[in-house]
């Protein structure tokens, strides 16, 4: 039976792929990616370093994780991977780190129930990408640090600022006109970044929480920061 190896790529430039992912990719047979409508991101990354090694898109409908036709494809992908790796090694690539909001954790525990291993090479994330890009401290000696992602409650984000200095909002598209209320509703006690396709040829950095009111792309993230 061959190993499956989960590697972290990075935020999207090819540059941010560590030198132990880059090693294992040159090594493995097949290389399986999150299918895209547009540009399959992971893929595009790893590009220089895969030469003509079969490559094997992994379809995910982007629905909640308690869907079941969501479910039902995770199966079915971890089913493609097991068929693979019964006489070859493979890497599955994601985007920034793969345990972060990463459809992979969810492929390794079903790998996990058909008794099958995996090896995970951790990546770059996106949250520390824009740290330094900003180059901005994500916390400080006893600061207090929160990974929000924006599918959740209105409620609860109101709480988290209230409680911490330093906040990073994930997947800011999914609810963008509510973070721009509740960030009006804070008076401004936070200075606001926002990137988008950090690394990427598109990247864009906004200092103003109005852009949440334009179009929010889906690779955007928000870093809040208390003011001192
Ligand atoms: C499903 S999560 C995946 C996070 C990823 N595993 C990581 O470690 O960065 C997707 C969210 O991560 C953030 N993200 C991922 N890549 C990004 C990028 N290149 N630029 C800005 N934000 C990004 C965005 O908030 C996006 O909605």
């Amino acid at each position: 039976m061959g190993t499956l190896y989960g590697i972290g790529v990075g935020p999207g430039d090819p540059g941010y792929v560590t030198v132990r992912g880059r090693q294992i990719l040159e090594d493995v047979d097949v290389v399986f990616y999150p299918a895209s409508k547009n540009k399959p991101r992971a893929l595009s990354a790893v590009l220089p370093y895969i030469g003509d090694k079969e490559t094997i898109a992994l379809d995910f409908p982007m629905t909640g994780p308690s869907d079941k036709a969501l479910e039902t494809k995770w199966k079915e992908n971890a089913g493609l991977i097991k068929e693979v790796l019964k006489d070859r090694d493979a890497a599955f690539v994601v985007l920034g780190d793969p345990y972060l909001y990463s459809t992979y954790s969810y492929v390794v525990e079903i790998l996990e129930n058909f008794g099958i291993g995996v090896v995970t090479v951790p990546g770059i994330s996106s949250v520390g990408a824009i740290a330094s890009l900003l180059d901005i401290p994500l916390a400080q000696g006893e600061e207090k640090l929160v990974i929000f992602p924006m599918t959740g409650d209105e409620n609860e984000l109101k709480k988290v600022l209230l409680e911490n200095e330093n906040v990073v909002i994930l997947k800011v598209s999914a609810g963008p006109e509510i973070l721009y209320k509740v960030l009006k509703d804070n008076k401004a006690a936070f200075d606001f970044y926002m990137v988008s396709d950090v690394t990427a040829e598109a990247q864009n950095v906004s200092k103003n929480p109005e852009d949440l009111l334009k179009k929010v792309p889906y690779m955007s993230t928000v870093v809040l920061k208390k003011k001192k």
